[in-house]
């Protein structure tokens, strides 16, 4: 039964369209539908032009000049940290650590925070949905260590099987448990407070990977009070080459640097080196200035689509209005195409954020996507950094649309249009 259009409220319309430049063309004659914000979203005139001006007026180093143009860039980085505080309501901004990315963020905490707590036997619990990148940097060290990865099970819906993983806080000396909060192939938003709180009564440590909640859902991590938390800023309208890693600040001043060099130091010497209070301690080198001006440019570019004066409320309304938003296409979406015969839908949990994963009896997945390209849409094809999920659900790989706060019900219709063409050019 297809969902009526009319019975979806879509809270975002055309004037969110028009901030996004690279949306206005077309892609083999025929307008560009991007579906594919998992992978990376586009960015809005506020943040083009942010990083504009940086370029044009403000580049310089941060934290190291006295001259105006770095007392710019120094103020504006700092203003970016405080941003990300209020985004995930850290406690303060010293536990917001700027990194690379969401992958830099799992290494760190791999590398300097369990590293040296990791005994031979001890495990590590990730889902079974896991991006390889809260796999494998535990399984580097799970190796170097003698310790084991075991995996949490899911069921065939792509929700976790939460008896299994008490099951399996039960019967191992568990020291981490690493956890996706929001899918990205299967859009499954996990119960990550109660995953994080069971985790801890076995004694464990938690860390919950946030890639793709960042986009869709507000975050909280005083409440989630899980023991790290990463975000990847490039998903969330900022720039790429800016994650951001948040760690309880108890954890973060008691670990080891991650990597050695300018402005994680408080003084170098031949005979002793000291280190420079959290988050500089995790910040060697010059920093990425401009992705992280542009992430600030990006919250506050969020926090404008809700008016309030104060920025926690205006990013939480925001989040809850992207969420309406997105939640209503993809529900339309995979309606529509769940009404075409040979289409399977993968990942049905009832708690989902905008990404629908699907596969079909009459093309693989890669063909469908350049199938899709020819008809000016952009959809990702693959397994998605989660080969050991595409072995969970029995497929080499699944087409994945995911939706944005810029998409459209028209974009939903000729997703489905364009499958439904597919079908009829591989038969
Ligand atoms: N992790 C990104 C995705 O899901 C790149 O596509």
């Amino acid at each position: 039964m297809t969902i009526a259009l009319e019975s979806i409220a879509l809270p975002f319309g055309q004037e969110i369209r028009d901030q996004f430049p690279v949306l206005s063309q077309e892609v083999y004659g025929k307008p560009l539908a991007y579906l594919d914000n998992a992978a990376t979203s586009q960015k809005p005139l506020a943040v083009i032009e942010a990083m504009d001006r940086i370029w044009r007026c403000d580049n310089s180093n941060v934290h190291r000049g006295v001259h105006a143009l770095s007392q710019r860039a120094t103020k504006d980085f700092d203003r970016a940290r405080q941003s990300v505080k209020t985004l995930l309501n850290a406690a303060s901004e010293m536990e917001v650590v700027f990194t690379k990315g969401c992958t830099e963020a799992v290494n760190l905490v791999a590398h300097s925070f369990l590293r040296p707590k990791l005994q031979p036997g001890d495990v590590i619990l990730v889902t079974t949905m896991e991006h390889h990148s809260n796999i494998v940097p535990w399984q580097i060290l799970a190796e170097e260590k003698g310790a084991i990865v075991l995996p949490i099970p899911i069921t065939d819906e792509g929700e976790v099987d939460l008896e299994g993983y008490a099951d399996l806080l039960h019967q191992h000396p568990v020291k981490m448990v690493g956890l996706v909060y929001v899918s990205n192939s299967l859009g499954t938003i996990n119960p990550a407070k109660q995953m994080v709180a069971m985790a801890h009564s076995a004694g464990a440590f938690a860390l919950v990977d946030g890639a793709q909640a960042g986009p869709h859902i507000a975050i909280d991590v005083q409440d989630l009070n899980a023991d790290f938390f990463t975000l990847s800023c490039h998903k969330i309208y900022a720039p790429t080459g800016v994650g951001v890693l948040y760690g309880k600040l108890a954890h973060l001043e008691a670990m080891p640097p991650y990597q050695g060099g300018g402005d994680m130091i408080r003084t170098v010497s031949f005979e002793k080196t000291t280190y420079a209070e959290v988050p500089s301690k995790f910040e060697a080198g010059t920093p990425n200035i401009g992705g992280v001006i542009g992430l600030g440019a990006a919250i506050k570019w969020l926090a404008s689509l809700s008016p309030s004066p104060d920025l926690r409320t205006s990013l939480v309304e925001t989040m809850a209005k992207i969420h309406d938003h997105e939640v209503g296409l993809m529900r339309y979406a995979a309606d529509l195409l769940s009404e075409i015969p040979g289409v399977q839908l993968r990942g049905t949990s009832k708690e989902k954020a905008g990404i629908v994963s699907f596969t079909t009896s009459f093309a693989h997945p890669h063909d469908l996507g350049t199938i899709l390209d020819h008809e000016g849409i952009a959809i990702r094809a693959g397994h998605h950094c989660c080969m050991p999920l595409m072995k969970r659900l029995g497929v080499p790989a699944t087409a994945r649309a995911s939706f944005a706060l810029y998409n459209t019900a028209e974009e939903a219709e000729r997703l489905a249009k364009a499958v439904i063409k597919a079908r009829e050019m591989m038969a």
